[in-house]
């Protein structure tokens, strides 16, 4: 008899194909996320879930699913929607996607690093409110990247690709991560500082620390106030990385000068949260992995792990915590 999988999302084919090829596959058949109470359902009796960020997967849950589950195989890197702790516990491992969307995430980084800088999202909005009658020698203004500083907070993988795109643009690159070495920020082209160092002197601050106890709201009223009022933040890791009303305020009194955000808090953001009255305020909807290959490459390795898992065979990435 094949093991019983639940597969939490649509998640790009190539991935239901492998899971199907070995496990019988009860899929969410809905596009959006399923609640709380359908996935305590769902996930009763199987040998493994897989699951997406969207997925609240609690020490409840885990129980709900009963002594069958072997595996929580997670179709993302980050895994802060998971009581690791709880599962572990449980001695059921869990799965996570690093690598394969490095490239992408930094790629998106950058791009709303280069789309605040040159305040492209504004660019756009006066085409459409029909403002664009002549050329203006001193309107929308933006930031040269060329010699500017900035500042990448947490120098793991994909801190290290932003790290290497910032060279081709001639930044200098100053490095902030709890275990960081001298050597290791000079070998990605970064000097190595403290936090408040990094933000006093970075003309950009980019973050890609994981959410944890310790670096939720990380940015917060007192790190904005030590930021450069030409400063602009950068979030593609998690939105509770930022205290979002600290920095809606920071943002409207021109304590810092742009922000660009892939992720929020909530999400989604609620259409009255006042940050999306910002013009200041670039936000995108959690697209940093959203290329096809990079989604497939996800879709692939979350089925591997979760079929490692099921087969009694330890997964080729599994989440260790320290
Ligand atoms: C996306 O945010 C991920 O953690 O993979």
């Amino acid at each position: 008899m094949k093991p019983k999988v639940f597969v939490t999302r649509q998640i790009p084919e190539i991935g239901l194909a492998r899971v199907r090829e070995v496990c019988d596959l009860d899929l969410w058949e809905h596009e959006d996320p399923a609640p709380y109470d359908q996935l305590l359902e769902r996930v009763r009796g199987v040998d493994g879930v897989l699951c997406t960020l969207t997925e609240r997967i609690d020490e409840g849950l885990i129980a709900a699913a009963g002594a069958n589950l072997k595996v929580i195989s997670q179709m993302a890197v980050g895994y802060d929607n998971i009581d690791v702790r709880a599962a572990h516990a449980r001695g059921i491992p869990v799965g996570n996607t690093p690598g394969v969307l490095t490239a992408a995430t930094a790629d998106l980084a950058f791009a709303l690093l280069l789309a605040a800088a040159r305040r492209l999202s504004e660019g756009v909005q006066y085409i459409r409110d029909g403002q664009w009658t002549t050329w203006q020698p001193r309107h929308l203004l933006g930031a040269d990247l060329n010699g500017a500083t900035l500042g990448i907070i947490g120098l793991g993988r994909i801190g290290k690709a932003v790290a290497q795109r910032a060279r081709g643009f001639d930044m200098n690159i100053l490095a902030y991560s709890r275990h960081l070495t001298d050597e290791e920020a000079r070998a990605h082209g970064a000097t190595r500082v403290d936090l408040p160092t990094l933000l006093h002197e970075s003309d950009f601050v980019s973050l890609h620390t994981p959410l944890t106890p310790d670096t939720r709201h990380l940015i917060n009223r007192e790190t904005l106030a030590e930021m450069k009022q030409t400063a602009i933040l950068i979030n593609t890791t998690r939105g509770g990385t930022v205290d979002p009303h600290a920095l809606y305020a920071a943002l409207r009194d021109n304590v810092i000068a742009a922000a660009a955000l892939d992720v929020t808090e909530p999400e989604p953001i609620p259409l009255d949260d006042p940050l999306l009255t910002l013009p200041n305020c670039l936000i995108v909807p959690h697209i940093g992995s959203a290329t096809v290959k990079t989604r497939d490459k996800m879709a692939l390795m979350a089925a591997e792990n979760l079929i490692a898992g099921v087969t009694g065979q330890p997964l080729p990435t599994a989440v260790k915590l320290g």
